[in-house]
C-alpha cells in the first residue's frame, strides 16, 4: 500500500478563488496579483529504519512520490514545507534517510516543521542540524509566516522520568498511553511569538506552521495543544490568520474566530475517522486496533492532492482524493462557518463542526 499526500498551499491566486470571492474583495485585503505565490506542503512521512540499509519501503514511497510530484508543479512553488515526523523514532539513520529523499526536491527551498517523531529522541539535537531552529519566523512577499515547535511537554517527562532516551521516543509515539505527555508550544515560546508579533500590522497575512494542532481535539492521541488557547489568544488580533498542521494524518478543517485550521494529510498513513467521531465528547474514540485504517480495502485510502487558499484567513480548501472524488469545504457567509459543499451530509461531516 502506497500511502501518498501531496498538500498544495495556494494563496491568493486569482482564479482559484474567482469563483468564491469576488476578485475585488482580494485587492481590498491588500493583496498585489504580482505577489500572488504558492508554497507546497509535505508531512508525516514517518521514514522506518528496520537494519543497516533497510527501511519501511512504503513509506520511502510515499516521500518520494511526493517529492516527484512537487517537482511538477506548476507554478513552480517558492518553497516547501516539510511538516514534521519525517523519522518514526527519530534516528539519525532516518532523519538522514528522510531528508536524502527531500533533497531531491530540485532546487526548491525546503523549511522544517519539528515532530515528535523527530524530537523525543535527542530532543531535536540532529533535526537542528538538517534543518535549522526548532520555531522561527520569515516574511515572504508580504505574508508573515511562523514556525512553532508545539511537541514540548513538561520538562519532568521530557528530563527526568525515563531511564533511557529510546524509552522516551517509544512512550511518546504511542497513542492513548498512560505514560504519554500532552504537546505544548510552552512559556518561553508563546513568549518568543507575542514578541514576534509585536510589530506586524493587524493586516498583514500570519501563516503559522506547527505540528499538532493549535486546538483541541482529541487528547488521548495528542490530536491536542494543551496551550492552544493562549497561543490563539495572541494570534486573535490579527484580520487574516491561518494555522496549518500535520500530526493528525486525516482531513481536519475549522474556524475559530479569524483563524482558520487547516490540515495536511500524511505521505505514510491515515488515521481513521470512526463513525463516532462526531458524537464522542472528545471526538474520537479509544483506540483499540493499532493503525486502523480508515478504509482498509483500499490501499490509497486517504490519500490525494489538497489545495488551501490562505488569503482569506477563512477555511477554503479543494481535496482531489485518492478515488478522483472532488471535495470543496468553502466559508458560507450567511451561516458564519465553513461548509463541506460536495462530499458528506452535513450530520456525517468530518470532523465535526462545533468549535464556535
Ligand atoms: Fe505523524
Ligand atoms: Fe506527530
Amino acid at each position: 500500500m502506497t500511502m501518498k499526500r501531496r498538500n498544495f498551499i495556494r494563496r491568493a491566486t486569482t482564479t482559484a478563488i474567482a469563483g468564491v470571492l469576488p476578485v475585488s474583495l482580494i485587492r481590498i485585503a491588500g493583496a498585489q496579483e504580482s505577489a500572488d505565490f504558492t508554497f507546497a506542503y509535505i508531512s508525516d512521512s514517518h521514514i522506518q529504519h528496520i537494519e543497516g540499509n533497510r527501511f519501511v519501503r512504503n513509506f520511502d514511497r510515499g516521500l518520494i512520490s511526493a517529492v516527484a510530484e512537487t517537482n511538477l508543479m506548476n507554478p513552480k512553488p517558492d518553497f516547501v514545507m516539510f511538516g514534521g515526523d519525517l523519522a518514526q523514532l527519530g534516528t539519525r539513520e532516518e532523519l538522514d534517510h528522510g531528508f536524502e529523499i527531500l533533497s531531491g526536491l530540485n532546487g526548491l527551498p525546503l523549511r522544517g516543521v519539528l515532530g515528535e517523531h523527530d524530537y523525543y529522541l535527542d530532543l531535536g539535537d540532529y533535526w537542528r542540524q538538517l534543518f535549522g531552529e526548532h520555531y522561527y519566523s520569515f516574511d515572504h512577499k508580504g505574508v508573515h509566516f511562523v514556525v512553532l515547535n508545539s511537541i514540548l511537554t513538561f520538562d519532568d517527562w521530557t528530563f527526568n522520568r525515563w531511564e533511557s532516551a529510546e524509552r522516551r521516543m517509544s512512550e511518546m509515539a504511542g497513542l492513548d498511553n498512560p505514560n504519554g505527555s500532552p504537546f505544548m508550544v510552552g512559556e518561553a515560546q508563546r513568549r518568543w511569538l507575542a514578541a514576534d508579533l509585536q510589530n506586524i500590522s493587524r493586516d498583514t497575512p500570519v501563516v503559522v506552521f506547527s505540528h499538532s494542532p493549535i486546538q483541541k481535539i482529541y487528547k488521548g492521541w495528542n490530536f491536542w495543544t494543551d496551550d492552544a488557547d493562549q497561543v490563539q489568544a495572541i494570534l486573535a488580533p490579527f484580520d487574516r490568520v491561518n494555522v496549518i498542521y500535520g500530526h493528525v494524518h486525516q482531513i481536519q478543517y475549522n474556524q475559530i474566530g479569524n483563524i482558520a485550521f487547516n490540515s495536511v494529510m500524511a505521505t505514510a498513513w491515515p488515521w481513521p475517522y470512526p463513525s463516532s467521531y462526531a458524537k464522542s465528547g472528545s471526538h474520537v474514540p479509544v483506540m483499540t486496533v493499532p493503525m486502523n485504517r480508515a478504509d482498509p480495502f483500499s490501499a490509497r485510502d486517504a490519500t490525494g492532492w489538497q489545495l488551501i487558499n490562505v488569503h482569506t484567513g477563512r477555511v477554503d480548501l479543494e481535496y482531489t482524493l485518492y478515488d478522483n472524488s472532488n471535495r470543496t469545504v468553502s466559508w458560507n457567509g450567511a451561516s458564519g462557518r465553513p461548509e463541506d459543499t460536495s462530499y458528506q451530509a452535513p450530520a456525517l461531516r468530518v470532523p465535526p463542526q462545533n468549535h464556535y
